[in-house]
């Protein structure tokens, strides 16, 4: 039997389930997008970047000069907008966004974009959607507690501010933006102070979860050790449907 709908997880069909959700939350810069993107790979399932839907959201704010402190705006925002995913490029009326979404402007508007209960609710129904149709890695900060409460997988990611300030930094060099060690932490501080006491949405360890800290890992340390969870929970699935 294949359990496609999230729906029909709710109802508690976990008997046999071939279909898989795995989440993976955390805070900013715990290397949650490069872990979660490359395990998605090895399994052979679709990756799902959250941030990357309220980073758009917040980019048509902008563009559109809307007040994103302004609730009601929000709430007319999360209505108009149409996000679409064309593999991992993500489109936002139908223009591709992926890149301008990455800007240091979009990242500082995002998470007043992401208090907004309406556009949250609009984007859990949009991401249940899509784990409704195929295997999924998804990744974000309320993907295992709120918007899949039901995964049959669930990581969350932790890593030391200072060990993920230096990261970003990189992260920016790379896209050729220069910021320092400093001011990069100061932004995520700020950013987990932010996350942690959001009214909605806010970032929240499941209590089911693998946690998992990255401090010293490399990459491939830690998708090897996400994926040995994985393949354990995918083997003890088979042998309860076949039970
Ligand atoms: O992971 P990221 O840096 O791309 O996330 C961008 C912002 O979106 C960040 O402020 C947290 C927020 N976010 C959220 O509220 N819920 C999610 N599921 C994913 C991201």
């Amino acid at each position: 039997m294949r359990v496609t709908a999230e729906s029909q997880r709710e109802l508690g069909n976990d008997g046999a389930i071939d279909a898989m959700i795995i989440t993976i939350d955390g805070p900013a810069a715990a290397g949650k997008s490069t872990a979660a993107r490359l395990l998605a790979a090895r399994l052979g399932f679709r990756y799902l970047d959250t941030g990357a839907m309220y980073r758009a959201a917040a980019l048509a704010a902008i563009r559109e000069g809307i007040d994103w402190k302004d609730p009601a705006q929000l709430e007319s925002l999360a209505d108009r907008i149409r996000l679409e995913w064309q593999g991992e490029r993500l489109l936002l009326d139908g223009e591709d966004v992926t890149d301008a979404i990455r800007s240091p402007d979009v990242t500082e508007v995002t998470r007043f974009v992401a208090d907004s209960p309406k556009l949250r609710e609009k984007m859990a129904e949009l991401q249940r959607e899509i784990g409704s149709t195929c295997n999924l890695v998804t990744e974000g900060r309320d993907q295992g507690s709120l918007v899949f409460p039901h995964a049959e997988c669930k990581f969350f990611l932790s890593a030391d501010p200072h060990e993920r300030a230096k990261r970003r930094v990189a992260d920016y060099a790379a896209q050729g933006k220069a910021m320092t060690w400093n001011e990069v932490l100061q932004a995520i501080l700020d950013r987990d102070r932010a996350d942690a006491s959001r009214p909605v949405g806010a970032l929240q360890c499941p209590p089911d979860a693998v946690v998992i800290s990255t401090d010293g890992l490399t990459v491939d340390e830690v998708v090897a050790k996400l994926e040995a969870v994985v393949r354990e929970r995918q083997a003890g699935l088979s042998q309860a449907g076949s039970d």
